[in-house]
């Protein structure tokens, strides 16, 4: 299986609720390694080009306010298969579907506020991951 890289944004609703810590365990125990992290507020011109493939969703307003909300934890996670494997983390985009003991059954409250994003594809990750971080600030390791 490949070696892989994607991009996780702990999002506002996870970081009011002081949970940075226990999401970041259960990255680790999944075997998935951090290789770039920072904690920062987004601006407004940020989180619309983040989410600029879902500009027409009637969603898409509300979802940028939530993003901008509060302070965000933006991650590279490295391992094999992790676009997958991050994904089966998070669980279901609605928490009410998200299955037992997923981030999202544990750690979220509704299908806007969902505490965790992540890239759904590789070819996504790539680009969610250069638009966060320069190249120079990912540790492979
Ligand atoms: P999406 O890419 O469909 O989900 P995921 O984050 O699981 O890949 O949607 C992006 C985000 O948009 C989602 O995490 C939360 C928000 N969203 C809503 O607020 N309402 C909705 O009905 C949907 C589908 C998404």
């Amino acid at each position: 299986m490949a070696v892989e890289r994607t991009l996780s944004i702990i999002k506002p609703d996870a970081v009011a609720k002081n949970v940075i810590g226990k999401i970041y365990t259960r990255f680790e125990d999944a075997g998935l390694k951090i290789i770039a992290s920072k904690l920062v507020q987004l601006s407004q011109a940020d989180a619309e080009g983040f989410y600029a493939v879902h500009k027409a969703r009637p969603f898409f307003a509300d979802l940028v306010k939530f993003m901008v909300s509060g302070p965000v934890v933006i991650q590279v996670l490295e391992g094999e298969n992790a676009v997958l494997k991050h994904r089966d983390l998070l669980g279901a985009t609605n928490p009410k579907e998200a299955a037992a003991g997923t981030i999202r059954a544990d750690f979220a409250d509704s299908i806007d506020a969902n505490a965790v994003h992540g890239s759904d594809s590789a070819e996504n990750a790539a680009n969610e991951i250069a638009y966060f971080f320069a190249s120079s600030n990912v540790y492979s390791r």
